[in-house]
């Protein structure tokens, strides 16, 4: 299983916004959208997704486990929730979406419902979330690091998240960058703006490009359909060696993402 690089996010979007985003994004070539049970929006999504017309078999779908779900006898009905809500008889990856706030179950018995989900079909592959170095030992150990598809993570050219992600390749773990965009705010980054210049494109292709050069794949949303169309193009953008090396000087250990109940960071 791959998971596709480019992928459609849906974090904040509700109602005819996330059933617009969808249905630009599907109709514009983008084949794997990433949702969560947090969101609110895993019925719109469905209902994009059921409305495109595009084959199931072409379509990577992303859901992720709430905090509240972890329980053994709780995650299964809660993705089963989600899979009606969708559509889906099954989704292509199944997140959990944050370590136990406080740890106060262990990544074991998350991670062993999870596994339980995915051998009763309820999705294809499983993965983690904003896991740190320790919670991504504790899920080596639970389910090996083969059987982990993916940890998504804050990544963009102003917090690099290196430790994590030295770690991850180490065991062979793919990643998968959130908020690639820094919420809009590579667009103000004259370093970025003036790679971008250079190769006639955008701070937001550039930021982008940066994502996938490093083997990421990278998940922005967007409400705009121009903006949908421009970011799938930086798929075709090709940074040199130098323009990489300038954009990991940016880091800044900025981090956008980090609740009351997100986990000591590296
Ligand atoms: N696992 C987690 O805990 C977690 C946490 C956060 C996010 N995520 C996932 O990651 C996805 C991406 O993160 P995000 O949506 O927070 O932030 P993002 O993708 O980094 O940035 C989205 C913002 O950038 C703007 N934008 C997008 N394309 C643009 C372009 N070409 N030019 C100018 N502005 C542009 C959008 O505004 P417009 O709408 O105006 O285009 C929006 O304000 C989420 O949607 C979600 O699926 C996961």
């Amino acid at each position: 299983m791959q998971i596709p690089a480019f992928g459609l996010g849906t974090f904040r979007l509700k109602g005819q916004q996330v059933l617009d985003a969808v249905s630009n994004g599907l109709a514009l070539g983008y084949r794997h959208v990433d949702t969560a049970q947090i969101y609110g929006n895993e019925a719109e999504v469905g209902q994009a997704i059921a409305d495109s017309g595009v084959p199931r078999g072409e379509l990577f779908v992303t859901t992720k486990i709430w905090t509240d779900s972890f329980a053994g006898d709780k995650l299964i009905p809660s993705l089963k929730e989600s899979l009606r809500k969708l559509r889906l008889e099954q989704v292509d990856l199944t997140l959990i979406h944050w370590p136990s706030p406080g740890d106060a179950l262990p990544v074991a018995e998350y991670l062993g419902a999870l596994a339980e989900a995915r051998a009763q079909g309820l999705t294809a592959a499983l993965g983690v979330s904003n896991f740190t170095i320790a919670h991504l030992q504790q899920a080596i150990a639970a389910v090996g690091a083969a059987e982990i598809a993916t940890n998504q993570i804050e990544i963009h050219p102003f917090l690099q998240n290196r430790k994590v992600a030295a770690f991850c390749r180490e065991h062979g773990i793919h990643l998968t960058a959130y908020m690639p965009l820094a919420y809009g705010k590579v667009m103000q980054e004259p370093v970025i703006q003036r790679i971008a210049d250079a190769h006639g494109a955008s701070p937001a292709q550039v930021a982008l490009a940066w994502g996938l050069q490093q083997g990421y794949a990278v998940i922005p949303s967007s409400t705009k359909r121009e903006n949908l169309a421009a970011n799938l193009k930086a798929q075709a953008l090709k940074l040199s060696e130098a323009e990489m090396a300038e954009i990991a000087k940016l880091d800044r250990n900025e981090r956008i993402a980090s609740p009351d109940f997100a986990p000591k960071w590296d």
